[in-house]
């Protein structure tokens, strides 16, 4: 993909037109059906702003016909909503002001009447395209400096998805829906993992899936964040299972804590892997494993009391008084 952007043989051969659909559909968006528009850049580097002054009428102008149009208060909405401030930075020009600060330059539309061929509208605009447009103010943020790895945007979803300047439900973040029934209309599995008996309670409002996830992008997989000091996200709330001890266990610090809980939910009491401890401490523990951890000791009778393995080794996650974790 985009090879063919860059061969100026075939460029001689199919011309410009052809050029810029091929970019479109390079960039996996539609290609769309109205003429080019001002500003309606398609290149995957981003938005490149005109910067030409003249092409620009400012959102004064545009209110003028949009008070109420496309519906009531429309223009009133956008005074309300946190992108006005927008309007008051003079510094950068009117490219990265008010309503053309998304929109892109709005003269021609003007002077047309309000031909809505002549204005960039996000209707049917790819994923690829909404973002660029976005990004260009928002790319700064720690929030977002990992926006080239977000795996929503490689899989087409778009700013827009979550979030609507004009319509927004959440006045908090412009989101679309609030969390989790946001997440849950395209995520169904993670649904039914917080349905489980035991969960993170993200139903119930306790704790929420982007305070594990930052769901704009991450360095590592899954879109999992990492605490302040780069750690396990699960230390940020967990603070007594970082340590450091004296006497690690030594998967709490290597394998994370995935090797022993499911961390959204599941039927099994503090959300462990598995329904009896001792099945989940004898993966590793058994003379024939490859962890690394010693064999339970023979004396361990399995048929007894020895099964609640937690019951004698109850500082699992390490202990700063005794190497086999009974305090
Ligand atoms: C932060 C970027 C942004 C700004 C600023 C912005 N818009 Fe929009 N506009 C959008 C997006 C995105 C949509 C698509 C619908 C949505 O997600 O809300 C849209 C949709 C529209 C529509 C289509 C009808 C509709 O309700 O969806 C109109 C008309 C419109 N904008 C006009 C304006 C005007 C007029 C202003 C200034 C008062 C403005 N926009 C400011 C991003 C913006
Ligand atoms: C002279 C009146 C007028 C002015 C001024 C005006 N618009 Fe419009 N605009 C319209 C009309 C009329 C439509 C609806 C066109 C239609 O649906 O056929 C429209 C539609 C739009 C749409 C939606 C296009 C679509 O495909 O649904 C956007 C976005 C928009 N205007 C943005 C702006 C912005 C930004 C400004 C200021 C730069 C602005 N308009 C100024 C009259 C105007
Ligand atoms: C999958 C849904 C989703 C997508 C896609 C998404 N966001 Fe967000 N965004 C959220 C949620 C949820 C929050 C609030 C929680 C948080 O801060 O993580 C948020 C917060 C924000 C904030 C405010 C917080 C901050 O510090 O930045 C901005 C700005 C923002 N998003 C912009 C964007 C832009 C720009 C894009 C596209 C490049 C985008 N978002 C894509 C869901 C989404
Ligand atoms: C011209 C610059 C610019 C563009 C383009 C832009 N934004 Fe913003 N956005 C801002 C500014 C400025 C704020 C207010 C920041 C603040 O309050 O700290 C903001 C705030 C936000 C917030 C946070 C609202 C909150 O409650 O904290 C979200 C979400 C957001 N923008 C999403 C978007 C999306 C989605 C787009 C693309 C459709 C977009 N922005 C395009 C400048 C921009
Ligand atoms: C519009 C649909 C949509 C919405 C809304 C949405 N997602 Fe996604 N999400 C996807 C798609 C598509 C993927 C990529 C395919 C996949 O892994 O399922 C994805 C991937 C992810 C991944 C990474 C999975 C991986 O394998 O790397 C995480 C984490 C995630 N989403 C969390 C969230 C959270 C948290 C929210 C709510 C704030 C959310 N999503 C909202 C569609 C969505
Ligand atoms: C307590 C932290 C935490 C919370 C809260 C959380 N997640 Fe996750 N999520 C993770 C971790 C860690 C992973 C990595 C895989 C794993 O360990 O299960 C993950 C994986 C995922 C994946 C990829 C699944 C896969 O099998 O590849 C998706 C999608 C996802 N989460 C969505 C969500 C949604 C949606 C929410 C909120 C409803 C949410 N998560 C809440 C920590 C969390
Ligand atoms: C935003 C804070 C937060 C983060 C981040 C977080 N947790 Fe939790 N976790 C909680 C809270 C609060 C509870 C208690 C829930 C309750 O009482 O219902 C909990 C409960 C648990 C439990 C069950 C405890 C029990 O007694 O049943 C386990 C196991 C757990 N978390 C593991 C993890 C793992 C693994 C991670 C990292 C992937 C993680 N947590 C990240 C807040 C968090
Ligand atoms: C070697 C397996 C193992 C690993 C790795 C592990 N845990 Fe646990 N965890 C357990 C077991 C077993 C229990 C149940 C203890 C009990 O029943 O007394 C437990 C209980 C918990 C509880 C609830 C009881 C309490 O002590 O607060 C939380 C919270 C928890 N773990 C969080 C974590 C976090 C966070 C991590 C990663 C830093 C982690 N666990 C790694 C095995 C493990
Ligand atoms: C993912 C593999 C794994 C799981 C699951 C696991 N362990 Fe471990 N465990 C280890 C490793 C590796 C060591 C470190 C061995 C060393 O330092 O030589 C260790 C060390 C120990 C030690 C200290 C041994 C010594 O002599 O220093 C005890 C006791 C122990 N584990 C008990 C448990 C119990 C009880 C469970 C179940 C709740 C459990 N482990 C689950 C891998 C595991
Ligand atoms: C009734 C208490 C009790 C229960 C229950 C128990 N252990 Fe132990 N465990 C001990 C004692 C006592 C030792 C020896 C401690 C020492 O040598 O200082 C020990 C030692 C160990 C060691 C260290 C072996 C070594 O070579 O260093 C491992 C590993 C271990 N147990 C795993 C388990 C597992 C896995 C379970 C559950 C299947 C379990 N224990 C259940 C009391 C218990």
């Amino acid at each position: 993909m985009g090879v063919q952007r860059r061969n100026p043989g075939i460029v001689l051969l199919v011309g410009l037109p052809l050029l810029l659909v091929a970019a479109v559909v390079a960039l996996g968006g539609q290609p769309r059906g109205h003429t080019p528009v001002p500003g309606n850049n398609r290149d995957q580097k981003g938005y490149t702003r005109p910067t030409d002054p003249s092409l620009y009428v400012g959102s004064e102008t545009c209110k003028t016909c949009h008070a109420d149009m496309p519906s009531k208060d429309f223009f009133q909405h956008f005074e309300d909503s946190p992108h006005f401030v927008t309007t008051l930075d003079t510094k950068k020009g009117p490219a990265w002001q008010g309503c053309e600060g998304c929109h892109g330059p709005g003269k021609a539309h003007v002077d047309g009447g309000g031909d809505k061929t002549k204005i960039f509208t996000f209707k049917g605009a790819s994923a690829q395209e909404i973002s660029a447009r976005c990004l260009d103010c928002h790319a700064g943020g720690v929030q977002h400096m990992n926006a080239i790895n977000s795996v929503h945007l490689k899989n087409d979803v778009s700013c827009i998805s979550c979030h609507s300047p004009h319509h927004a439900k959440e006045s908090e973040f412009l989101l679309v829906k609030p969390q989790p029934e946001l997440c849950f209309t395209c995520h169904l599995q993670q649904k039914a993992q917080f349905d489980m008996p035991f969960h993170h309670r993200v139903n119930e409002g306790l704790v929420q899936c982007s305070d594990c996830h930052n769901v704009h992008g991450t360095v590592g997989p899954k879109q999992v964040r990492t605490s302040s000091t780069q750690d396990a996200i699960c230390f940020k709330c967990h603070t007594d299972k970082q340590g450091p001890f004296v006497f690690e266990h030594q998967p709490v610090k290597t394998d994370g804590c995935q090797s022993c809980h499911l961390t959204h939910g599941g039927p099994n009491p503090h959300m462990l892997k598995l329904s009896n401890v001792n099945l989940l401490c004898l993966q590793c523990h058994t003379t024939s494993s490859f962890s690394g951890a010693p064999g339970a000791p023979s004396f361990h009778n399995q048929a007894s009391f020895f099964q609640s393995c937690v019951l004698c080794h109850n500082a699992i996650h390490g202990s700063n008084f005794d190497a086999t974790f009974f305090k």
